[in-house]
């Protein structure tokens, strides 16, 4: 058997399969059956800065629900206050229910506030990291990208000064330089990047001529865009990164830790097959180790990125070119 043993912000996995924050793991539970069923980490469901900051009794006027793409239903405020003690007992009923699973508190929010002092709170009640679901949304053409940086990187800054737990962050792709940005997370104190959270998406329908919601699952063929970022982040950005997005099978997810991932976040495909799905996906990756030669992920990990490359252009413009001329 393969050696599918990693280290992540300095936490040992046994495997580098991490279970990502959504509805699988909002109870003990769930989460319980999520380290039954073989997986490396765990990402506990996020709790929204808006509950936070009910419990401290700011005031929740002028909330833009527009930022929280992934925001599943808008609850009271009495609720949102209780929310944040529920999550505190989430924390601490799951620990118990894990053995040494590793387990991540996730937090939602849009920007730097009074929230971040609440994850001190989520250190005290036994979590082993905290993941920062910054979930901004511009919707106003008078801030520029400079600005809406400065503010993510701010939210990483106040987040690192509450607490000593290792911060993982996870983003959108849509920023003009990632390259920057993960950069300036690192030097914010944070100790990975999730390359990319996939935001809720939205279409019309044209009978009712409203809004209506699409199937908020992944396909097996978006996990590129988080492979082509890590391949081209992987040892510049001075942080562990984390792919995310579209990882249905063994074969997505060792590519994504050939580009340079140190683990990989699967949601959707545990939502269409069941948690059965990550023994079988362990299975398959050990076999495919196997039969390149490898009994372990050191010496896969970046094999494939753009610094261990000996064309590293063919990770940007070059590709490109050659597929259109090869195929138009
Ligand atoms: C029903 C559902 C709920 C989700 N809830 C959260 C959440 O609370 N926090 C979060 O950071 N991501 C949440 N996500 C996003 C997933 O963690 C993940 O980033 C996304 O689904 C892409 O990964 P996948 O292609 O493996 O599904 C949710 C996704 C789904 C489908």
């Amino acid at each position: 058997m393969a050696d599918l043993g990693t280290y992540l912000m300095g936490l040992h996995l046994k495997n580098p399969i991490i279970v990502g924050a959504s509805g699988l793991t909002n109870l003990p539970e769930g989460v319980e059956k999520a380290a039954h069923s073989g997986a490396g980490a765990i990402v506990l469901k996020s709790l929204f800065e808006e509950q936070i900051l009910a419990m401290l009794g700011q005031e929740m006027d002028g909330l833009d629900i527009n930022s929280y793409p992934d925001a599943e239903a808008f609850i009271s405020r009495t609720a949102w206050e209780e929310s944040t003690d529920e999550y505190l007992k989430l924390i601490d009923d799951s620990k118990k229910r894990v053995g040494d699973v590793p387990l991540i508190a996730s937090i939602n929010c849009v920007g730097p506030g009074n929230w971040a002092s609440f994850a001190k709170r989520i250190e005290e009640a036994g979590a082993n990291a905290l993941e920062l679901n910054i979930a901004y949304v511009p919707f106003s053409p008078h801030i520029s990208g400079h600005e809406i940086e400065n503010k993510v990187l701010s939210t990483v800054k106040e987040a690192r000064q509450a607490t000593k737990l290792p911060i993982m962050v996870k983003i959108g792709s849509n920023y003009s330089s990632l390259p920057n940005l993960v950069h300036g997370f690192s030097r914010e104190g944070a100790n990975a990047v999730v390359l990319f959270n996939r935001f809720f998406r939205f279409d019309f329908n044209l009978n009712t001529m409203r809004l209506s919601g699409v199937q908020p699952l992944s396909s097996e063929n978006e996990y590129h865009e988080s492979l082509r970022w890590v391949s081209i982040l992987y040892k510049r950005a001075g942080i562990e990164l984390v792919s995310s997005t579209g990882i249905h099978s063994a074969e997505a997810a060792i590519k994504c830790i050939l580009a340079g991932a140190s683990a990989v976040e699967v949601c959707s495909i545990i939502y269409q097959k069941g948690w059965k799905v990550i023994g079988s996906i362990l299975e398959e990756m050990n076999s495919i180790i196997e039969s390149i030669g490898y009994s372990s992920l050191d010496g896969l990990q970046g094999k494939l990125s753009a610094i261990n490359a000996e064309k590293p252009e063919e990770y940007l413009r070059l590709q490109y070119i050659k597929a259109l001329t090869g195929i138009y």
